[in-house]
């Protein structure tokens, strides 16, 4: 082809070039103003990590949400550092998102960047645990489970299966995390009025398998046989102290009754093999809850600030039963 007819092919081809851009461009202007097709919107989502079994069910579910109703999903895993959340969320407001779902490692701190990201106009979903601020007007809503609640069912469910005697042991979730202070403060106001039983040691094992097993070796090798009971502050850590109750010679569920809470399919099975005793369901499976939500609030909506999750508690005369149900 000559320089001429190479130009103008080209000038042919840009001109039908921005004839199809513009085409597109109104396309998506009509969908914004009410055509058929809907716009599709972009959600940022903080998730705290992969510590265990429930939140990556949680995960699962608001990733799987996401597809369900079309949904960009931008997703960023902080690695249990708040730092990595706020970093994610600077991310999302840059990017532009139009709404933001928010996993909180910890309560306190997100005051600054919560301003930031409201600032921008975008909404933000807390889902599983809440935060610690002056100004709830920063979220649009929490959907979690009653953190406190479900300590309090525990130790009920201890204190009976006890007869109101016995030393526990605590393990405890991630220190400064919502579920962390609610699930002590709630089994401590129920355990601190039974005279006959008594917390004999209480540390964090940060909602990990195998760190909930290695404080648990730790409280064998100090507390040896004193131990009647173990509550803790989910699965994961239960199924370690189980590993380590084990290895040191005793009978978990028999010799060290075991409680804890999350309701997570290993948890069923622990119970179905005798070995854990109790466990308080806290459902992770929030998607549907958080994208209606964001479709709410974005429609202009104003929600409730808080959206309670109800939980059941199963003990191993109920589990059978109920592992072929269980979805997480
Ligand atoms: O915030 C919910 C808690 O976080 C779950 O109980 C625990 O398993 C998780 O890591």
């Amino acid at each position: 082809m000559r320089p001429l007819h190479r130009i103008g092919a080209l000038c042919m081809f840009a001109a039908a070039a921005m004839l199809v851009v513009s085409c597109q461009d109104s396309e998506q202007d009509d969908a914004a103003v009410g055509g058929d097709a809907e716009k599709t919107i972009t959600v940022g989502f903080s998730q705290i990590g992969a510590e265990s079994a429930w939140r990556t069910a949680e995960t699962e579910s608001i990733r799987s949400e996401a597809a369900n109703r079309g949904v960009n999903l931008k997703f960023s895993d902080a690695q249990q550092k708040q730092e990595n959340q706020i970093k994610a969320l600077r991310a999302f407001i840059a990017q532009q998102v139009d709404a933001i779902i928010l996993a909180p490692v910890v309560e306190t701190g997100w005051e600054p960047i919560l301003r930031e990201v409201r600032s921008a106009g975008i909404p933000v979903i807390l889902v599983d645990r809440g935060v610690n601020v002056s100004d709830d007007s920063l979220f649009a809503t929490l959907i979690a489970s009653d953190f406190v609640e479900e300590g309090r069912m525990a130790a009920m469910w201890l204190v009976e299966k006890m007869d109101g005697t016995g030393n526990v042991v605590e393990l405890k979730g991630t220190t400064g995390s919502a579920p962390a202070i609610d699930r002590e403060k709630g089994f401590h106001e129920i355990l601190d009025a039974q005279p006959g039983m008594t917390i004999i040691k209480s540390q964090t094992g940060e909602f990990t398998r195998a760190k909930g097993k290695e404080v648990m070796e730790a409280f064998l090798k100090a507390e040896g046989d004193r131990i009647d009971a173990v509550y803790a502050h989910n699965d994961d850590m239960a199924i370690g102290a189980i590993q380590a109750i084990e290895e040191a010679g005793r009978t978990p569920g028999t010799d060290v009754i075991v409680v804890s809470i999350d309701g997570v399919r290993a948890a069923f099975e622990a119970m179905v093999a005798g070995k854990l005793n109790c466990t308080v369901e806290c459902s992770p499976l929030l998607g549907p809850a958080a994208f209606d939500a964001i479709e709410a609030v974005l429609a202009g909506e104003t929600l409730p600030k808080n959206t309670v999750v109800n939980d059941r508690i199963f003990d191993q005369s109920t589990a059978e039963a109920e592992l072929p149900n269980r979805r997480y």
